[in-house]
């Protein structure tokens, strides 16, 4: 029974459209029709502004933390669900939420959560990594790209040092998921016409 419920909580935690319902909550702006028409939080920040774009982006990481966390409270402790794997139906409740007819992102703030609530070092590591593309190339896309192969080589590392098996598998499907999900910004960034950040 509890299995069920951790599954269920954390496709239905990770489905909430932040960016949709702070947008048409306070803004009366569907932020889909605007921008890059994503509903993640670097289209919040560049349709809504700052302040919208910094809630949207801490709740989309809480989305995965908390998530991973789920299999760890006490009440749902006899999941049988490891708490990676419950982030990991988070992520794909992000991308494909019943609460906005499974349109949803690009799985890099959720997934930055999944880690966070499972190992933040590796959090730490991936938001300097991002930090550090951002400032160079000023594309998000590419900075949550560069973080999404930063993660892959670290979750390698583990798996041939620790034999953390696990964690090399969520980490590589979490890639996968971002990458993947930046098609489109992909074929911008070739084409030269993805949009860059000035605030950095
Ligand atoms: O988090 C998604 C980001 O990497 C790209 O978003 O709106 O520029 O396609 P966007």
């Amino acid at each position: 029974m509890n299995t069920a419920i951790v599954i269920i909580l954390a496709y239905l935690i990770g489905s909430i459209p932040s960016g949709l319902w702070i947008g048409q909550l306070f803004y009366k702006t569907d932020i889909r029709q605007h921008g890059s028409g994503n509903l993640g939080a670097t289209n919040t920040f560049r349709v809504l502004g700052k302040k919208a774009g910094a809630v949207v982006t801490v709740m989309d990481i809480l989305k995965g933390t908390l998530a991973t966390l789920l299999p760890t409270f006490a009440i749902l402790s006899n999941s049988h669900v490891h708490p990676l794997v419950a982030g990991v139906i988070a992520v794909v409740g992000h991308m494909f939420p019943i609460f906005a007819k499974f349109r949803g992102g690009k799985a890099v703030a959720t997934s930055a959560g999944v880690l966070l609530g499972y190992h933040w070092p590796i959090f730490v590591i991936l938001l300097i990594a991002f930090l550090l593309c951002l400032k160079a190339f000023k594309m998000v896309s590419l900075a949550s790209m560069f973080a999404a192969v930063v993660a892959f080589i670290y979750g390698l590392t583990y798996a041939v040092l620790d034999q953390e098996y696990l964690l090399f598998a969520v980490v590589t499907a979490l890639a996968t998921f971002v990458i993947y999900r930046h098609r489109a910004n992909i074929k911008r960034i070739k084409e030269g016409t993805e949009p860059k950040v000035t605030w950095i």
